[in-house]
């Protein structure tokens, strides 16, 4: 029998097994690639500011996302609890994107605008003194640390290196509009940002794309 062979021969099952794999992930993968809904910015997305890219790298130096997902799936129960299902067009800046997979705590794509500043940094700070029963860790220290001058911009270049269409004067000032700033609020910006992307509608009038996604994502 032919596959008795197969399973014979270990060099030629590892090469099928690979084959089989492969052509697996390529037909989901490769068709993505061409499909501009995963590609092209959702309408309304803005880039991140400094402030908001430097909170971004916070959230990731701190494995933020080994608690919090960021992705709204398009059931319902979590079209109800956390808002319209996210969409591949809102991760395009993103790189790499904070999707995750796991939810010790609830999914963060939505919580921008949900709580105030100063709530979120008694909540970074301690988090039982906003939510008793919580084990989130607390991260002080964020409130007491600074950017270097230039760690910002070489955050900036990097995305931009992957596609992220920042300007070279967008760069050039970002060390000014971080001066002064503690990680702990860079978090916060990043926090507040996470939210539906709003097409302008003065800017975007002329755009017949660009229209608030409907609750529950788009169709
Ligand atoms: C060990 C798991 C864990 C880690 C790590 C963690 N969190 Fe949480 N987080 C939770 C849990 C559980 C909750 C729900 C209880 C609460 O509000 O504190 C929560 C709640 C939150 C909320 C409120 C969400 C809402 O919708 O009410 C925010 C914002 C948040 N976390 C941000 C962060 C940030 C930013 C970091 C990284 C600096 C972080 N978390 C790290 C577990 C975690």
């Amino acid at each position: 029998m032919k596959h008795e062979v197969i399973e014979k021969n270990v060099m030629l099952l590892a090469v099928l097994t690979v084959v089989a794999i492969s052509f697996g992930g390529l037909v989901e993968i490769l068709p993505l690639m061409n499909d501009s809904s995963a590609n092209t910015p959702a309408p309304g997305l803005k880039m991140r500011t400094p402030l908001e890219v430097a909170g971004r790298d916070v959230f990731v130096r701190e494995g933020c996302y080994g608690c919090h997902s960021q992705m709204i799936r398009s059931l319902g129960e979590e079209v109800l609890r956390y808002g319209p299902a996210s969409q591949a067009g809102e991760s395009v800046y993103d790189h790499p994107f904070q999707w995750g997979s796991k939810r010790t705590g609830p999914d963060l794509a939505r919580v921008g605008g949900h709580y105030s500043d100063e709530w979120h940094r008694i909540h970074l700070n301690n988090p039982r003194d906003v939510v008793p029963e919580s084990n989130m860790p607390g991260y002080p220290w964020l409130a007491a640390d600074h950017f270097e001058p230039g760690e910002v911009p070489s955050m900036m270049r990097a995305l931009k290196r992957v596609g992220v269409p920042f300007t070279e004067e967008s760069i050039a000032a970002a060390d000014k509009e971080v001066a002064g700033k503690t990680k702990m609020d860079a978090l916060i910006a990043f926090l507040q940002s996470l939210r539906v992307p709003q097409p302008d509608p003065v800017a975007d009038a002329s755009d017949a794309t660009s229209k608030p996604l409907p609750p529950g994502g788009a169709p």
